[in-house]
């Protein structure tokens, strides 16, 4: 069996005195998409962060396709191929082209432009404004901005924050297609949604977690025309 692309073991996680994360497991699948639900405040984007690097846990594993990371600092694992994605926000008075540009930051210049050139093909839309500053995009504009950024790296595993947060349906409904069609050429890819309908449209498994842990693990199908379990599962120690 192929190791898994992403592998969360036991994690343990505090700011200072405050733990957050209490021994949570998780694996993700070359190729699979995976959501990460639950309540405000249960620990989700301290998951993320703990996956891309920019913390480090008190115990437990990180594996990115069976190789230990848990040591390795965020920008090389950027360059292992693990690239994050993480709400709104974008480099205002910079051009969109220039907000690309310095995403290479992890490779050489021509891998950069390379994916600077692969980026805007995923998003013709942007290709348009290159050269528009960021700050007069739209907000949907702006959240492909932050995954095209994100596609710069050429991910093969990409960590999701929020793709849905206080945009209007439709242009949620634009972004979804685009990660769909990111996972469709084989990325891997980890969603964070509050939305729980967002979560279950993306993706083949959702982990809810509650009390930072893992509280209960379904596929995307065995949730399906059951509103009530996952109505339950969404409130998670808060009901
Ligand atoms: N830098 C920090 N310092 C101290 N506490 C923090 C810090 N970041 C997050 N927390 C706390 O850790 C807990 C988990 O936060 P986290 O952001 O992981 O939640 P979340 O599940 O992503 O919530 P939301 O759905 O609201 O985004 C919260 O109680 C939060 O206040
Ligand atoms: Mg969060």
């Amino acid at each position: 069996m192929p190791a898994d692309a992403l592998t969360a073991t036991s994690i343990h996680c505090s700011y200072g005195a405050v733990q957050v994360l209490f021994g949570l497991t998780m694996r993700v699948a070359p190729g699979e998409t995976v959501a990460v639900c639950g309540p405000n405040g249960v620990g989700k984007s301290t998951l993320l962060r703990v996956l891309s690097g920019l913390l480090r846990p008190s115990s437990g594993t990180v594996e990115l396709a069976g190789a230990d990371i848990t040591r390795v600092p965020a920008v090389r694992r950027v360059r292992l191929g693990l690239s994050t994605v993480v709400g709104q926000a974008a480099f205002g008075s910079l051009s969109v082209l220039d907000n690309l540009r310095i995403h290479g930051y992890a490779g050489s210049r021509t891998d950069t432009r390379h994916g600077v050139d692969a980026a805007l093909a995923v998003f013709p839309r942007l290709a348009q404004r290159a050269h528009q500053p960021a700050s007069t995009l739209s907000g949907g504009e702006r959240q492909m901005l932050v995954l095209a950024k994100a596609l710069v790296q050429r991910p093969t595993v990409l960590l999701i924050d929020e793709l849905s947060l206080g945009l209007a349906p439709i242009v949620v409904g634009g972004l979804m297609e685009m990660v769909r069609r990111l996972n469709a050429t084989g990325m891997t890819v980890v969603v964070v949604e509050q939305s729980v309908n967002v979560a279950l449209a993306l993706a083949d498994r959702l982990y809810f977690l509650e009390k930072g842990t893992v509280a209960a693990e379904h596929t995307a199908a065995e949730l399906a025309g059951r509103p009530e379990l996952v109505r339950s599962l969404m409130l998670g120690g808060q009901a």
